[in-house]
């Protein structure tokens, strides 16, 4: 059996091989952030096709911590109960359902990328008459300049904090009556916990801003809540980004995050899923194959957390030996499974003696 292909046990949870969707958003929804047949066609095939884990895109804990109106929410039990069809299908197809708990802090209230990615102001509307709304920033002053003036920004006050720390627990039971095994907060991509984490978002002078310790506070604190209501045996996951690429200005770094890595695996997180960049549009960061490795790694090395690692990963033998060169516990796969819904089972066949084992009975018959 290849490394990519061997089971991982995290808690109770048996994840069947090392592959996952990485978490994208399908800016699909009507502005309720209910899911749409577009996502259970588009997670159910990735589970057909032979992910061990099905991660949903960045779904907001909050309306206001969407970043477009068309984004996936996890807010109300209506919620919860359209996504319960969509988990039982990717269960039912072997594979683990994980979702992306999100808040996109001062990056929120945006076209879709299609749409231009602008900034919707509070009494403006998008192409589709979504309305837009006004946003929670760390530290508004501090806003990166991004394209498209960011008109209508709150600083967050001890309620707001209290207020998206409440918002990730309900999120989490709901997400939990939803069916999902793997709960994932979201705290990369210069979204609102990783403002907080980063000095160049977040100015703050109180206990949520200034040292490592208060910078990392709000994390922190959401981690311990959506831990607190999410059962013992079942995993949970934070993904970084482990550089903001920032080298020229105090910003967040690799040493900050094996930091991280060790307090959260202490408050019982199970793996950091160590993506990079995205909180200012001035960073440096490289590109191509594997280009984000050596930050995972780097944490892998550095702490006590098992790792995921993600970016360029495109090819199953290239998947394979970040396994079996203790690399990365897991190996996160995003725009290959947009390209082919599929890459799971192609892996098999390229990597397994008995790759027709891997694939569906129904689609047997296609495999050599
Ligand atoms: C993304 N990415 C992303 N990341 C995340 O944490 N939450 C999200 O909702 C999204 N949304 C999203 C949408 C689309 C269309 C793309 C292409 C990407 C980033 C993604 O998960 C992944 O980290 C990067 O795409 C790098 O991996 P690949 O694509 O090189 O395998």
């Amino acid at each position: 059996m290849s490394d990519l292909f061997s089971p991982l046990s995290l808690r109770d949870c048996e994840i069947p091989n090392r592959i996952a969707v990485s978490p994208m958003c399908q800016y699909s929804c009507d502005p309720d952030g209910l899911p749409t047949e577009w996502h259970r066609v588009h997670l159910g095939s990735r589970a057909v096709g032979g992910a061990g884990i099905v991660m949903t895109e960045a779904t907001a804990v909050s309306p206001e911590g969407r970043i477009t109106p068309h984004d996936l929410g996890i807010w109300s039990d209506e919620h919860a109960e359209a996504l319960r069809p969509i988990t039982e299908f990717v269960r039912e197809q072997g594979s683990v359902p994980a979702i992306q708990l999100a808040h996109a802090g001062h990056k929120a209230s945006k076209t879709r990328p299609w749409d231009g990615n602008v900034p919707i102001a509070p009494d403006e509307i998008d192409p589709d008459g979504a309305d837009g709304w006004e946003v929670l920033s760390p530290s508004p002053d501090a806003y990166p300049p991004f394209s498209g003036d960011r008109p209508a920004m709150r600083k967050a006050t001890q309620d707001d904090i209290e207020g998206v720390i409440e918002a990730y627990r309900d999120a989490a039971e709901r997400s939990l009556e939803a069916g999902f095994e793997i709960a994932e907060v979201h705290a990369a991509h210069g979204y609102l916990l990783h403002e907080f984490l980063s000095p160049v978002t977040n100015r703050r002078e109180d206990d949520y801003g200034g040292s490592f310790e208060d910078r990392t506070r709000l994390l922190r604190e959401v981690v311990r809540a959506v831990r607190d209501v999410w059962p013992e045996g079942k995993p949970v996951f934070v993904r970084i980004s482990g550089t903001d690429w920032l080298e020229d200005r105090d910003s967040w770094d690799v040493d900050q995050s094996v930091r991280l890595a060790d307090d959260l695996a202490e408050l019982g997180v199970d793996l950091i899923d160590v993506s990079s960049g995205g909180l200012h549009p001035e960073q440096d960061a490289p590109g191509g194959p594997n280009f984000q490795v050596p930050l995972a790694e780097a944490v892998r090395q550095g702490s006590d957390a098992a790792v995921g690692a993600v970016g360029g990963i495109t090819e199953p033998e290239q998947a394979d030996a970040l396994v079996r060169n203790d690399r990365t516990d897991l190996v996160l796969v995003g725009r290959e499974f947009l390209r082919d819904p599929y890459f799971g089972l192609r892996a098999a066949e390229d990597l397994e003696t008995d790759a027709p084992e891997e694939w569906p009975i129904q689609y047997r018959r296609a495999v050599r």
